[in-house]
């Protein structure tokens, strides 16, 4: 018995945005974007598409997916860090959204890990009370916080939602693990400021805007590293084996990283779900979107060992199991 996935969800913008459009709004080549990220097209949000709209659309698929109302909910957690308020959260518009009226709500903020982290905090809460409901839904709109002259930045990232219902399973199956990590001391590799402050004495110096900032190159290389020291942790603490995975559902950042990292880890390219061409990087609603994806396409069955690892500003990583 365990913390199951009850059902899964997805919301995607309707404009596409490929990279040729791209060579005309910034100094870049389509085809540099594609050697060297594996991205051929992000999705932008336009009206209506703001990141609680995308989040509440992609949790009431999850919600049918689930066969359950949105009144059987008790907890909704959206990892985001495109809220289009600073207050509220978009949990407290989503929970309003889809009628969620006996849940409480709030956002978390580990960037592209946003999702995991959720899966993690929906797992403790299950356990402790089986009766519980919790959505975790990963939602940005990532589109208005680029600085589109920022080629380092603005050619990487998409918009979308993807949304996950957890509840117990009296069944053996559901989440085996997870293993997380944050190094706070490094976040200068990738960041956005908030709003200036009104207060002079609060006042930042560097505020560039609130904008994201990267040290493309170094993420990169941490971001190999530190995800696969998660799996391999992750792995010898339930005793098991990289030959136990059926399946693995990587943060879709860049198709590099995910090849890098399948590579270290000696998983064959088979069993990685990637539709990184088709979304950019989408932040914390990257690996909801891909599961949503992967189940619906059928290409997870019950009872395969399914792996995710993320990687994201923080910085925040980590891995997750569970038997599907
Ligand atoms: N178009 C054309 N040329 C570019 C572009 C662009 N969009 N961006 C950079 N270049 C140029 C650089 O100016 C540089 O030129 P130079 O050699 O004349 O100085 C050259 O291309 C190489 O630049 P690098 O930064 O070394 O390129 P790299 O191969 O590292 O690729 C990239 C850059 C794609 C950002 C890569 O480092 C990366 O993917 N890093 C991970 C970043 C990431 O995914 N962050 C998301 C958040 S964290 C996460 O989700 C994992």
């Amino acid at each position: 018995m365990g913390t199951v996935v009850l059902g899964t969800g997805s919301c995607l913008p309707e404009r596409i945005l490929t990279n040729e459009e791209l060579e005309t709004i910034v100094d870049t080549s389509a085809e540099w974007i594609r050697s060297r990220t594996g991205i051929e097209q992000r999705r932008v949000s336009g009206r209506d598409e703001q990141t609680w709209q995308l989040a509440a659309t992609a949790a009431r698929r999850a919600l049918d997916a689930a066969a359950l109302d949105a009144a059987e909910l008790d907890l909704v957690v959206v990892g985001t860090i495109s809220s289009h308020m600073q207050m509220p959260s978009t949990a407290c518009f989503v929970q309003n959204e889809i009628g969620a009226v006996n849940a409480f709500a709030y956002d978390l903020n580990a960037a592209c890990s946003g999702f995991l982290y959720g899966l993690d905090l929906a797992d403790k809460y299950v356990r402790a009370d089986a009766s519980l409901k919790v959505l975790v839904v990963g939602a940005e709109a990532l589109s208005g916080r680029l600085n589109w002259q920022d080629r380092n930045t603005c050619i990487l990232f998409g918009d979308g939602a993807g949304a996950a219902v957890f509840g117990h399973s009296e069944e053996d199956r559901g989440i085996v693990g997870c293993n997380f990590k944050s190094d706070g001391s490094l976040w200068k590799l990738l960041y956005m400021h908030g709003a200036e402050s009104t207060n002079p004495e609060l006042r930042l110096a560097d505020n560039s805007g609130p904008f994201i900032c990267m040290e493309g190159r170094e993420v990169f290389k941490y971001a190999v590293r530190a995800m696969e020291e998660s799996v391999r942790g992750l792995l010898d603490r339930c005793r098991l084996t990289i030959a136990d995975i059926d399946y693995v559902i990587p943060h879709q950042a860049n198709i590099r990283i995910i090849n890098n990292l399948v590579e270290r880890l000696g998983i064959p390219q088979g069993k990685v779900f990637i539709n990184v061409a088709k979304y950019g990087n989408t932040s914390a609603a990257s690996i909801p979107i891909a599961l949503d994806e992967a189940n619906r396409q059928g290409v997870i069955a019950r009872g395969d060992k399914v792996l995710f690892c993320t990687f994201g500003g923080g910085l925040t990583w980590g891995a997750s199991l569970i038997t599907w």
